[in-house]
Parts: structure tokens; sequence; C-alpha cells
């Protein structure tokens, strides 16, 4: 008997064990029933199936753990299960880390990209009707704009971090093996994304628990750089509308038309959670302890989501205030979880990036 399982489309999810990757299998799995949803994921630090408690059981998904910058296991993955379109999220992502060792970031997000790019064309050879690449970026690409100014999909890209340069770099073989070989990609472009299961490393997981737990809230120079934040529930949907209804070749910026400087960001954060934890008003902000900036800090990203809106329809579809107020409700609901990613190695990592800053 053939099962309802082997006619139907299957498609590699990369790096679904983190943050935004398990927003977005959570959605395909749950929204598609007729997709098998192959995850496949290292499970760095920064990868956890605890992410996706809600969904390990559905018939449509599976759990693969493997590496991207194994070239050959690769291969034979997709030998094994020929995959009819890829979402590519794994990725070293902390600007921090990239600071720190580079090398790690140019491995897996240039060499890991450029594995799966083999591997696609490899196994779709070069009959790539029906087939999809669909590699997930970010907006750090484009540089650091002024007080003025908006990133548009024809800006020119400057990366200046160890990071943005090893997205800018897989970006460019991405579009390279479209226009090389005809491999149908696409590419998105996303600003900050904040919300559940985000590792605390980032600004809004780490300076939530940090609050929670009254220690000193760590802001980089002035905290006068600015950010678009999108809640990443609705980066999630972006994905999905790109991926079905997005132009093979064609780039999307993704953002949420929601700039903030950091320090009004972390004082609205103080002010929601001291209501939130029944403490005094301004008790939080006191926390606030500005240290040395960050080397090369970029101080302003801003996206013109106009493109996406306009062809394909998406729009954020939670405003910040309530975006906000949602995601501090699920960490304080969601202490074990904090718990869990944070013993281990992650202590020595937070003494070694903020004590005698
Ligand atoms: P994350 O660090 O939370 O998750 C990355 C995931 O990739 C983890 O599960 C990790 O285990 C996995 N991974 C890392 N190296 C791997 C390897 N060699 N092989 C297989 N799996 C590996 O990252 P995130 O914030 O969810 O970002 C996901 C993607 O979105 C990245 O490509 C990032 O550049 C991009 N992006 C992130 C943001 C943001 O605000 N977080 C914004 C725009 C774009
Ligand atoms: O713009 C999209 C990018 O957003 C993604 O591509 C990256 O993967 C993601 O990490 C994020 O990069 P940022 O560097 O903007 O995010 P981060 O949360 O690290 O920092 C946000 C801002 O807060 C930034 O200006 C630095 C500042 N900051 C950060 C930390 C961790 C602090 O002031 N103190 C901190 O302790």
């Amino acid at each position: 008997m053939v099962s309802k399982y082997e006619n139907m489309k299957t498609i590699l999810i990369t790096g679904g064990a983190g943050f935004i990757g398990s927003h977005v299998v959570r959605l395909f799995v749950n929204k598609y029933p007729d997709y098998k949803i192959v995850n496949l994921d290292k499970l760095t630090y920064a990868g956890n199936l605890a992410n996706l408690k809600d969904v390990e059981n559905k018939p449509n998904y599976e759990f693969v753990k493997g590496d991207i910058v194994d070239g050959d296991f690769i291969l034979q993955l997709f030998e094994e299960r020929q995959f009819d379109g890829v979402i590519h999220l794994a990725a070293e992502s902390h600007v921090d880390r990239s600071i720190s060792n580079p090398t790690e970031f140019v491995y897996t997000n240039v060499i890991g990209t450029v594995n799966l790019l083999n591997a696609a064309k490899h196994i779709w050879k070069d009959d790539f009707s029906d087939k999809k690449f669909y590699h997930i970026s970010t907006d750090e690409v484009y540089g650091s704009l002024g007080e003025e100014g908006i990133f548009t999909e024809e800006t020119r890209y400057d990366p200046h971090s160890p990071y943005s340069a090893s997205k800018a770099s897989s970006d460019h073989f991405v579009r390279a093996y479209h226009d090389t070989f005809g491999l149908p990609v696409i590419i998105s472009n996303c600003s900050n994304n904040y919300g559940s299961y985000q590792f605390p490393e980032k600004l809004i997981p780490l300076f939530i628990n940090n609050i929670r737990n009254k220690k000193p809230l760590p802001v980089y120079g002035k905290g006068e750089n600015v950010r678009d934040w999108l809640w990443v529930v609705d980066h999630a949907r972006a994905i999905d509308v790109i991926y079905h209804k997005g132009k093979t070749g064609d780039t999307y910026n993704i953002g949420g038309f929601n700039e903030w400087k950091n320090i009004d960001l972390i004082r609205t954060m103080c002010r929601v959670m001291d209501k939130k934890l029944g403490r005094e008003e301004g008790e939080s902000e006191k926390l606030i302890t500005y240290v040395k900036d960050r080397a090369g800090h970029d101080l302003r990203y801003a996206i013109d989501a106009t493109k996406i809106k306009n062809e394909l329809g998406w729009e954020p579809s939670v405003q910040f205030e309530e975006g906000i107020s949602k995601t501090i409700d699920w960490y304080l609901d969601n202490e074990e979880w904090m718990k869990n990613v944070t013993s281990g190695d992650y202590q020595k990592y937070y003494d070694k990036q903020y004590l005698n800053r």
C-alpha cells in the first residue's frame, strides 16, 4: 500500500530548531498537512528542540540532526529525500559572536549555503520546474543608515560586521547560482525580529531576563542605535507568502516600519515590566548600565517593505506595543525554557561578553 505521505511535497527547512526557524516550521507543519516538513539542524547552542514540542509528533514533521558544513552529508540527504523545496535559515546569527569568532561564520553561513546550493543543483539535475531554493537573509547586508534614508531592494550591499559580511557573501552565492545555473532562488532580507523562543544573547530576551532577575542592563555606547523591529510570527507569515507567491530570482525586503532607538526601547521594556512584575515605576530603569560600544556598531537600520506589500499583499499583523507585551508575557510564563537555555555554557559566554566591558 502506498502511504499517504509518499506523494507529499517534501520541504527542507534548515535551522528549524532556532528562533525564527521554529516559528517557520510550526507555521508550515500546521498550515500545510499535505507537505512533509524536514527540519535539518545541527543543534548548536542556539538550536533547541524544546522550541518545537507542540509539533514534534505531527505525522508530516521530521527532525534530522546534521551540519550544513558537511557537504557529503548534505548531498546524501538530498539524494535520499528528493526535496521539492528548501527554506534555508540555518546560520550563525549573533553579531557579537562574529566579532569574537569570525571563522565559524564563514563555515556555516558561506560554505554551508554553498553546500546546499550544490546539492539542490545536483539533485534537481537542471529540471527546475516546481522547485524552489529560498534563502533567508538580513537587512544588515545593506550596512548602516544615517538619520535619513531607508533600505530598498536596490540598496547597494555594504556589510560591516563579520556576521553581515558572511550573510552578504551567501546572498551573492545564491544569486550567482541563479544567474549561472538557472537555479530557482528567492531571497528575503528582514529587519530585527522579536518574540518567543529567541536565545537570550539578543537584546530583547537578554534584557527581559535581566530585568526579571534585577541584573544590570548593558547598553552598548549611548544607546542611540536604531533598529526596525518585527514580530517573529509576522516574519514567518512573510516567508510563507514569499515561498508560495514570490517571483523566482527576486529579492523581497521584510520589515515592520517600526524603528526604535535602543534606549527608548529599553526604557519602554522597563516600564512595561515594572507594571507586570508589580514593581514601583522607575525601578527597573535603575538597572541601565552604559558599557563599551560594540566594535563597528551600525547606527541605524530601516527597511522599506513596500514591494512585499504591493506585490504579495503582506504586511505586519501586530503593532509593536501589543507584540512586546505578549513577548514579555511569554518569557515570564516560560521560566523553565529560559532556565534550560541559560544553563550549561551560557554563563561562560555571558561573563566573557560582559564582565570588564
Ligand atoms: P538562531 O541563531 O536562533 O538559529 C539558528 C539555527 O541554525 C539554530 O537552530 C542552529 O542550531 C542552526 N545551525 C547553526 N549552524 C548550523 C549548521 N552548521 N548546520 C545546521 N544547523 C545549524 O537564528 P535566527 O535568529 O533564528 O535566524 C535565522 C535566520 O534568519 C538566519 O539566517 C539569520 O541570518 C536570519 N535573520 C535573523 C534575524 C533576527 O532578527 N534574528 C533577522 C533577519 C534575518
Ligand atoms: O537586523 C537583523 C539582524 O538583527 C539579524 O540579522 C541578526 O541575526 C540579529 O541578531 C539582529 O542583529 P542586531 O545586532 O541588530 O541584534 P542584537 O539583539 O544583538 O542588538 C540589537 C541592538 O541592541 C544593537 O544596536 C546592539 C544593542 N545591544 C545588544 C546587546 C546584545 C546592546 O546595547 N546591548 C546588548 O547587550
